[in-house]
């Protein structure tokens, strides 16, 4: 019989294998100093693109203030236990209610972690009878929470309304037979490519099909919209999504979330979702925060407009430049490059170590072979410097990947590696 440790020695995933090259440097690597447009990375000042830290709240003075004085007012442990047993606070309905009204829904409910909350959310919204449409291109935590469904799933192609169309089709007919509903799921903003989900025309798509609309904005709350209220009040159809979600962990920086929906939705969520039931409420350190963020939010709206100055300089520039940026819509900026998985390493060496420009950087299978995904994060506390510095720096590593450079570089480590 196999020890079931077998397969953990033999091969760390499809990640883990590139361990010994990447870790520390691709993946793991340690930013220091404060959360900021320029932080540290093995010593060296760094132009961070990687940070979702949106609207620059994450080291604000003010958050840091209010977040120091939760902590010496409450300290890490209040309250304990979870919300139903003894985790309950005016603190946390407070901040509920902030959240309902700012999304224009009738009531919210927190969640300690979106990733889990989002799980527990789709777990507690569908029934085995139900049956689940979402996007393909979906969030690892859709795609987990949708495993946990005991009933039937079907993945439209990304942000594709025609084939969207043709699985609400099919789910119709097999929720006629089960006697079942229907759940869509889409992101606001898709976090890796920058588009908006099509959520005007999937909410038109109620007049033909009989479905209720999930929507996950981790990355459009706070970004997207004329209050910042996230991509449904920026595409006019918050009304059309059925529960809205978003994380505390992007524009306001912070840990935590929340779902927002119908009153009498949140009512039942909060007695089935089972990642909160059974685990304990989020502490009020975050909460004191998050109301403070949310406050800021609200009533600063220059930290909007100096994020949307700086996506709109960094993506004008780009495309100025001959980039392919793809077809974002969001403050997310990819920029796609062609080029080898070795070719991409060289790249990004070169960038950190001569360019002083850290950000993100994807490739196969996240993405199609040959293909190098750079990332890139503005925020608000990016200056006109930082994204003219980039697009500089942008123009050598194309340069140098066009001339071989990288390939050779590439070559020579790879022999070295062999030796
Ligand atoms: C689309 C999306 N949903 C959910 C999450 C999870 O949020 P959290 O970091 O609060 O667990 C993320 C964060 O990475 C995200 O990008």
């Amino acid at each position: 019989m196999k020890d079931l440790f077998d397969k953990i020695y033999r091969d760390k995933g499809p990640l883990g294998k590139w361990a010994s090259q990447a870790e520390g440097y691709f993946v793991f690597p340690k930013l220091e100093g404060e959360i900021s447009n320029r932080m540290k990375f093995q010593g060296k000042e760094v132009i961070t693109w990687s940070i979702n830290d949106y609207l620059g709240l994450a080291n604000h003075p003010e958050v840091r203030k209010v977040d120091a004085q939760a902590g010496a007012d409450y300290g890490s442990a209040y309250p304990m236990g979870a919300r139903m047993m003894s985790g309950h606070t005016d603190m946390h309905e407070k901040l509920q209610t902030e959240l309902a009204d700012f999304v224009d829904k009738e009531a919210a409910y927190l969640l300690n972690f979106g990733y889990q909350g989002m799980v527990s959310t789709i777990d507690a919204l569908v029934a085995k009878d139900d049956i689940i449409v979402y996007d393909v291109d979906a969030h690892a935590c859709i795609i987990d929470g949708v495993r946990l469904h005991m009933g039937k799933r079907f993945t439209y192609k990304h942000n594709d309304i025609e084939s969207l169309e043709k699985n609400l089709e099919r789910a119709t007919k097999m929720a006629e037979q089960t006697g079942g509903g229907i759940l869509v799921i889409s992101e606001g903003v898709f976090g890796m490519r920058g588009e908006q989900g099509r959520l005007k025309e999937i909410v038109a798509l109620k007049e033909k099909f009989n479905f209720r609309f999930f929507v996950d904005d981790a990355h459009g709350f706070g970004t997207q919209g004329k209050t910042g209220a996230g991509t449904g009040e920026e595409q006019g159809v918050q009304d059309g999504i059925d529960v809205y979600f978003a994380t505390f962990a992007k524009a306001l920086a912070s840990t935590g979330a929340f779902i927002a929906a119908d009153k009498e939705i949140i009512d039942y969520l909060k007695y089935n979702l089972r990642s909160q039931m059974f685990a304990k409420s989020l502490q009020m350190q975050l909460v004191v925060g998050a109301l403070k963020r949310l406050d800021m939010l609200k009533n600063m709206p220059e930290l909007k407009n100096k994020l949307w100055e700086n996506t709109n300089a960094l993506q004008s520039g780009l495309r100025k430049r001959g980039f392919d940026i793809g077809t974002t819509q969001s403050c997310v900026t990819p920029v796609y490059l062609k080029g080898s998985i070795p070719e991409a390493m060289a790249l990004v060496r070169d960038l950190r170590e001569n360019y002083g420009i850290f950000c993100s950087i994807v490739v196969y299978p996240v993405i199609p072979k040959g293909l190098i995904l750079l990332r890139l994060i503005p925020t608000a506390t990016h200056t006109l410097e930082d994204v003219n510095e980039t697009l500089d720096a942008f123009d050598a590593i194309r340069e140098r990947l066009e001339n071989g450079t990288y390939k050779r570089l590439s070559a020579s480590v790879a022999a070295a590696m062999e030796n």
